[in-house]
């Protein structure tokens, strides 16, 4: 049995040993969509919400602007919920550790949309082993969900216009699935 109660205080793997905070999640898990990010920044670790800096700013622009909905509508999390130390990307063992807890997360709610960023998220939570560069705005069926995946935001800052396009075209398909 996992309890999500026991997520803020989880010490299941060596990230817990340098986090400042758990970053469970922001929003409902009424809500109707899912985004999955892939681990917390330093923003995020000192103020234990999930994409609240800079990557944060740029994602919930583009979700209202595209989809028309505010961070507050949506549940907003990542693969794993502690800050790898200097943004490292998360090892395969802390992804393994940690997805029991997303498992049950996305278990537990009401959306019938995910949207997986960039390249952890998208082979995590939906599976796909090429890049995210060939995956991108592909919609699969996950039970009763419908998903997606696009570019992490923080690759639209360090990529500009071209990649943060790409994220649009991608967010428009997403928009489709929900009012169809
Ligand atoms: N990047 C992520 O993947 N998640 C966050 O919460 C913040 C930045
Ligand atoms: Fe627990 Fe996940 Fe944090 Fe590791 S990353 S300590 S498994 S909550």
């Amino acid at each position: 049995m996992i309890d999500l109660a026991e997520l803020p205080t989880c010490t299941k793997c060596a990230l817990s040993l340098t986090r400042q905070r758990v970053v469970v999640g922001s929003g409902s898990l009424e809500s109707m969509l899912t985004i999955v990010g892939e681990a917390p920044g330093k923003t995020e670790d000192e103020g234990g919400e999930a994409f609240i800096g800079r990557s944060g700013r740029l994602l919930f622009q583009l979700v209202l602007e595209e989809l028309d909905m505010t961070r507050e509508q949506c549940f907003v999390t990542n693969v794993v919920k502690c800050r790898p130390p200097a943004n490292r990307t998360p090892r395969p063992s802390e992804i393994a550790t940690c997805q029991p807890w997303l498992e049950e997360q996305l278990r537990v709610s009401r959306a019938r949309f995910l949207l997986a960023l960039g390249n952890t998220a998208a082979r995590a939570v939906l599976g796909f082993t090429e890049g995210i560069g060939a995956t991108h705005g592909r919609v699969v069926t996950l039970g009763t969900v419908q998903a997606l995946a696009t570019y992490h935001p923080a690759a639209a800052l360090r990529g500009g216009p071209s990649v943060v396009d790409v994220m649009r075209r991608d967010l428009a398909v997403l928009k489709k699935l929900l009012d169809p």
